[in-house]
């Protein structure tokens, strides 16, 4: 019997080219594991009219380890028009398969690891004030919580009276009165205390590991002073367990400026939902993008790992598949790390830091390459040949 049991979900579009080759580079690591394939995504919605399937959700429960591709959504209209014929007008709801599973399996330490490799053509360089060009070495991970904040998904348009009349009740909201009902929209930002202590921790213990200096708590207390104020002041208790780590604070909005300026003295960044979302997007953007930014949902018991990036259905139906498997190869790593594999883990990142370092094989997307059916013919490798090098190095 193998020691690990992964469930494997696939999903949509590039999700099902780009997760085979994760398990090619686990198996040539010795990842020691059996692999049981699990359905979730668009085509469950259209036929069961539910993107997370109950089987998925009990393997997961029974297996507690997941390795997920992407998904496609689409917005209300296009996903009632695609369910099939019998389930339509049964008021059956869209919900995202992923943030359904982060909520259900309490997934809230989202970790979004943002580091360079040498010599990949889309790390960021700045300019110097006495010419010439410098590429610093960025190594931020983003900690991301993960089932609350402005994805909690207590929303409404056209509120209920109920929801109305205790909108009514404060003083701000005063100035919306008399807005008609389906003409306002109301979102809730939700935080407790909780769930803010265990990212700031997850966060905090991770600076430890590493040795890094401080944690960034990066959200904007000043003016939305509840939500942003609690996760703030959470921050500073938590960062008292941890004397030798200074807790640095920033503004979002500040923030998003100066990653841009010096992304490099960022080495552990927390937020709650929406800004860490926005955080480790535009951090990932930093250090190649899309084709390289990894990521783990990581509850008490159960954890999924995923590459941030979704379905590309532009690119789903090329043969061969040109799209980069790095970001879901490093977060098959990632689960690794999890796992207690770390030296399998640090491989294959150094397998591909290798193969990114030579730069004789590299995806449309290093290339800066239209990404298309010519990518190929141009000298972009495909999907299998990325992975290929990748298990060259690993021999
Ligand atoms: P996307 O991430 O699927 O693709 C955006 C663009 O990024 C692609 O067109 C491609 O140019 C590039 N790209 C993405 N992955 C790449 C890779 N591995 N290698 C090279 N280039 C890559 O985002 P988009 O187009 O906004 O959404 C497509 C679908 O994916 C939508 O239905 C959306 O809802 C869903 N989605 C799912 C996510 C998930 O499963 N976690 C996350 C984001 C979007
Ligand atoms: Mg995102």
């Amino acid at each position: 019997m193998a020691k690990y049991t992964v469930i494997t979900m696939p999903g949509d579009g590039i999700g099902n080219q780009v997760l085979p080759e994760s398990l090619r580079v686990m198996k040539a690591v010795g990842f020691d594991a059996e692999y049981i394939h699990a359905d979730i995504g668009w085509d469950c919605w259209c036929a069961q009219g539910n993107a997370l399937p109950d089987r998925t959700i009990e393997l997961l429960t029974k297996h507690k380890l997941g390795l997920f591709g992407a998904i496609t959504s689409k917005p209300n209209k296009a996903a009632q028009a695609e369910l099939k014929p019998e389930l339509q007008g049964k008021s059956y709801v869209y919900y995202s398969p992923i943030v359904t599973m982060r909520q259900k399996f309490n997934l809230d330490i989202c970790m979004r690891p943002c580091v360079g490799f040498t010599r990949n053509p889309l790390n960021y360089i700045r300019k110097k004030a006495d010419g010439g060009y410098d590429e610093p070495q960025i190594d931020t991970t983003v900690f991301r919580q993960g089932t609350e904040g402005m994805y909690a998904g207590v929303e409404w348009t056209n509120p209920p009276e109920i929801v109305r009349a205790a909108l009514n009740s404060h003083p701000r909201f005063k100035a919306f009165a008399n807005v008609p009902g389906p003409e306002i929209a109301v979102s809730c930002r939700i935080i407790t205390r909780k769930a803010a202590q265990r990212i700031v921790t997850a966060a905090f213990e991770y600076a430890k590991k590493r040795g890094f200096k401080g944690v960034t708590i990066c959200e904007k207390p000043n003016v939305v002073r509840e939500t942003s104020g609690m996760m703030e002041e959470v921050a500073k208790e938590v960062a008292r367990n941890y004397p030798g780590i200074a807790l640095w604070s920033t503004n979002i909005d500040a923030q998003l400026m100066w990653l841009n300026k010096n992304p490099e003295e960022y080495n552990v960044v927390v937020a709650s939902n929406l800004f860490g979302d926005i955080l480790s997007d535009a951090f990932a953007g930093l250090v190649g993008g899309l084709g390289f930014a990894a990521s783990g949902n990581i509850g008490d018991e159960v954890a999924v790992f995923e590459p941030t990036h979704g379905s590309a259905p532009k690119y789903a139906e090329l043969n061969p598949p040109i799209v980069n498997p790095i970001a879901m190869i490093l977060s098959a790593a990632m689960m690794l790390d999890h796992v207690g594999e770390d030296q399998k883990a640090n491989r294959i990142r150094t397998a591909i830091a290798d193969v990114v370092r030579e730069a004789k094989v590299r995806t449309y997307d290093m290339m800066r390459f239209t990404g298309g059916p010519r990518a190929i013919s141009q000298g972009a490798a495909s999907t299998v040949q990325m992975t290929d090098a990748i298990l060259e190095k690993l021999k």
